[in-house]
C-alpha cells in the first residue's frame, strides 16, 4: 500500500480526535485567471466546439448561502472546492487558432497561452511522434483549494476530482460521438515548469481526442509561462508534495486498447450533462433491476488509457427490486444480507447516502499506480453519475469514509478509494 494512502486513513477515532478546522480567512479562491495580457475568447455556446467544451467544465448552477453565492460546475468537486484546472492543445480545431490554451472557468472564455508555430507542439511530451489533430488536454491541480479543507487526505480528493474532471472529457467527447483516450505517461517535471507552476500547482493526467496526422512531424514546443497564482491563500504540505512526486513515475503500467460501448442519446446525454448535480440525500426509494444492469454496465466498459490499472467494485445492494441482498463484487454475489445501515455507518455515517440509497458502491485497489489508479477510480464515479442521471436515478460521491472498516467489510486489505451511492 503506497504510504501516503495509509497515512491519510479516516477511522472512527481519527475524524473525533483530528476535526477538519478551517479558517474561513484563508479560504483559496477556486478560479485561476491569467493576466489581461493574454488574449481570451468568450464561450459561445452557438459555436460546436465551444459547446462542447463547456459540457466539460463550464459553470452550471449558483446557490445563494447566506455567506455567499457558489457556483457549481458540470464536474463535481469534493467539498465543491474544484482543485483542478483544464488546458489544452488544439491543432487544426474548426474556429480555433492552433494553439495552447486554458481554460478560464469564471468568465467563461478560453484564454490563448501560446500560439503554435511551425512544426511545433505538445505532442513529445504525450509520447506521440506525430503531430495530432484535434484536443490534447491537461489536467491540474492546485492543492492547496482542497488542502485547506481537507488536509493530508487532499490529495486523494484532487485525483478523484481529477478522475471526474476526465469523465467529463469523456462525457462530452460522446456528444460529438468521438472517443478518447487518457494518458497518464506525460512529462510532468518539464511541463510542470513550462507552465510556471512552482510546487503550487501540477498536472495530473491528460486526454486526448485527436487522431495522428500522418507522415507529420512535431517538434518539442518549448515556452516559459509566468508563475500565476490560482488560489490567493497558500500553505505548503510537505505531505501532499512528496506523495505526488514519488508517485508520478509510472511503472509497469498495461494499455487499454478497447474502447467504451455507451448507448446513450445525444440530445437526452447533453441535457443529463448539463443538469447534473449530486444528491444530497436518498428516500429509501427502490430502482429498478433494468436500471442496475444499465447502470453497472456503462461504470465496467474499459477505460482506454495508456496505464490502466486493475480496481475492484463492490456494491452494496440495499433495494434494487427483484435483485438479492447483500454485497456484490464486479457484478457477483459474494455476501447475503441486508448491510444497508452498516453501508451508512462505513461512508463516515452519511445514513441519508449509503443507507437510504439503492445501492453503495466502494472501489478498491491494490495497483502500483497512485495516480492512475485513483484517477481511474474517479473517472468510474463519473461514469457512475452520468448513467444513473441519464435513468432519472440520483447519485452521490462520497469521499469520506471509515478505510480500514471498509476493507474489513469487503475482506480485502487493498486501498479504498472511494465510496459512492446511487438512489431515489
Ligand atoms: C470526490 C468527491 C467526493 C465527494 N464526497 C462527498 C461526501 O462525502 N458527501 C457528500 O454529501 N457529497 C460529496 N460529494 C459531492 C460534492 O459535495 C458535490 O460534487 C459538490 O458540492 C458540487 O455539487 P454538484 O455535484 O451538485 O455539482 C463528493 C464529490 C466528489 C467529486
Amino acid at each position: 500500500m503506497f504510504w501516503y494512502h495509509a497515512n491519510t486513513k479516516h477511522s472512527y477515532n481519527s475524524v473525533r480526535t483530528n476535526p477538519n478546522q478551517m479558517d474561513w480567512a484563508d479560504q483559496p479562491t477556486t478560479y485561476k485567471n491569467y493576466p489581461e495580457l493574454y488574449r481570451r475568447t468568450k464561450i459561445d455556446l452557438d459555436d460546436e466546439e465551444d459547446n462542447f467544451l463547456y459540457h466539460i467544465a463550464g459553470i452550471s448552477a449558483k446557490k445563494t448561502y447566506p455567506n455567499g453565492e457558489y457556483y457549481l460546475r458540470i464536474n463535481p468537486s469534493a467539498g465543491a472546492l474544484y482543485p483542478n484546472e483544464l488546458y489544452f492543445q488544439a491543432r487544426g480545431v474548426e474556429g480555433k487558432e492552433d494553439g495552447v490554451y486554458h481554460y478560464e472557468v469564471s468568465t467563461a472564455s478560453l484564454t490563448l497561452l501560446h500560439p503554435l508555430q511551425g512544426t511545433e507542439g505538445l505532442e513529445p511530451y504525450f509520447g506521440y511522434e506525430t503531430a495530432m489533430q484535434g484536443y490534447m488536454f491537461l489536467v491540474s491541480a492546485v492543492y492547496y483549494r482542497s488542502s485547506w479543507k481537507y488536509k493530508n487526505r487532499a490529495f486523494r480528493y484532487c485525483l478523484l476530482d481529477a478522475g471526474h474532471l476526465l469523465g467529463s472529457i469523456e462525457a462530452a467527447a460522446l456528444l460529438k460521438e468521438e472517443t478518447v483516450r487518457i494518458c497518464y505517461g506525460i512529462e510532468r517535471e518539464k511541463l510542470n515548469r513550462m507552465f510556471g507552476f512552482e510546487d503550487r500547482e501540477w498536472f495530473l493526467s491528460a486526454a486526448v481526442m485527436a487522431q495522428a496526422v500522418k507522415n507529420s512531424f512535431v517538434a518539442p514546443l518549448e515556452f516559459e509561462l509566468p508563475y500565476v497564482d490560482a488560489s490567493k491563500t497558500f500553505e505548503k504540505n510537505p505531505l501532499i508534495e512528496q506523495a505526488y512526486e514519488e508517485s508520478s513515475t509510472l511503472k509497469g503500467c498495461q494499455i487499454q486498447k478497447h474502447a467504451p460501448v455507451f448507448t446513450y442519446n445525444r440530445t437526452k446525454l447533453q441535457e443529463t450533462l448539463l443538469h447534473r448535480r449530486s444528491q444530497r440525500g436518498f428516500n429509501a426509494e427502490a430502482i429498478s433491476k433494468g436500471q442496475f444492469n444499465y447502470i453497472i454496465d456503462a461504470i465496467h466498459q474499459p477505460v482506454l488509457s495508456d496505464c490502466d490499472e486493475d480496481i475492484s467494485i463492490y456494491m452494496v445492494l440495499n433495494r434494487v427490486l427483484d435483485m438479492p441482498l447483500g454485497l456484490y463484487k464486479d457484478g457477483k454475489y459474494i455476501k447475503h444480507g441486508d448491510f444497508a445501515r452498516h453501508a451508512g455507518y462505513l461512508s463516515l455515517e452519511q445514513y441519508s447516502l449509503s443507507e437510504q440509497g439503492a445501492v453503495a458502491f466502494f472501489i478498491t485497489s491494490k495497483s502500483q499506480n497512485y495516480q492512475a489508479l485513483y484517477q481511474k477510480a474517479g473517472i468510474i464515479g463519473h461514469r457512475l453519475y452520468v448513467a444513473s442521471l441519464y435513468l432519472g436515478v440520483g447519485c452521490s460521491g462520497i469521499g469520506a469514509y471509515y478505510d480500514d472498516e471498509v476493507n474489513e467489510f469487503v475482506e480485502n486489505d487493498e486501498m479504498v478509494l472511494y465510496a459512492l451511492a446511487i438512489g431515489n
